[in-house]
């Protein structure tokens, strides 16, 4: 049995204050111990937050990393500054990475390399855009996303996929449900075609305008494990109705 994953990924809000009042009154609502949460928050916040979150069963993330240990790369932070702040996952690939500052296959597969050697979990973001959905060219998409991003990658055990539409992602307009099961489904054989029965350990979530009136649904099918959430991550009692999912969103 696979543990339920509700992730929040605040991309670039919130100052340290506005942080810690959302993790505040997240803090004094009662979550679901059954469902792992994770917030994906700005490196400003990631120190502060973890002191916030120590005494509670929410997990930190980062939303993005270098693969390289330390060296010239202005404006980077490694793996290495993470893991002393005690970070448990981190996104990798995201969409609007891959689409505002080139992040590649090429550099994912490297970030996930790193990520899984020191420790970190990575929430690998995978998705097709509209274009490529109305070109009936997503399965492909995706696979070749998946099969470059895990070349020469051991020990999946750990990793996270998030499939991210790129049209679903903050227009509103969610994949139907049957939708992502499918690609989800997909994907999962995906990995297994790499990896074997391995396969049934990873997590794999739904991203796109989740929302807690949509949950429910998303949850419900066979294949979805979890969900990667923008703005309704970004509203404690909205995260907090994901999160409860199993009490109907
Ligand atoms: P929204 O939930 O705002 O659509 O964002 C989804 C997303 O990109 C999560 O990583």
């Amino acid at each position: 049995m696979r543990t339920p994953i509700i992730a929040g990924n605040w991309k670039m809000n919130n100052t340290i204050k506005e942080g810690l009042d959302l993790i505040e009154d997240l803090k004094s609502k009662e979550l679901d111990s059954n469902v792992e949460k994770v917030v994906c928050i700005p490196f400003t916040l990631l120190k502060d937050l973890k002191d916030k979150l120590k005494g509670t069963d929410i997990k930190l993330g980062a939303q993005n990393m270098h693969w390289e240990d330390s060296g010239a790369y202005t404006g980077e932070v490694s793996p290495i500054m993470l893991k002393e702040i005690g970070v448990d996952y981190v996104i990798i690939g995201h969409s609007e990475r891959r689409q505002y500052f080139c992040e590649t296959d090429e550099t994912v597969n490297k970030k996930i390399k790193s990520a899984i050697k020191h420790d970190i979990k990575p929430i690998l973001c995978v998705g097709e855009s509209l274009e490529d959905r109305e070109k009936g060219k997503e399965k492909e998409i995706v696979k070749s996303q998946i099969e470059k991003a895990l070349e020469d990658v051991e020990n999946i055990e750990t990793l996270v996929v998030a499939y991210e539409p790129i049209w679903a992602i903050g227009t509103g307009k969610t994949a139907s449900s049957d939708q992502a099961n499918d690609m989800i489904h997909f994907i999962r054989k995906t990995i297994w075609s790499l990896y074997g029965d391995t396969s049934d350990q990873i997590r794999i979530q739904y991203g796109g305008s989740v929302k807690p009136d949509n949950i429910v649904e998303l949850m419900a099918k066979s294949d979805i494990d979890g969900a990667l959430v923008g703005g309704a991550s970004l509203k404690a009692e909205d995260f907090m109705d994901l999160i409860n999912f199993k009490n109907g969103g």
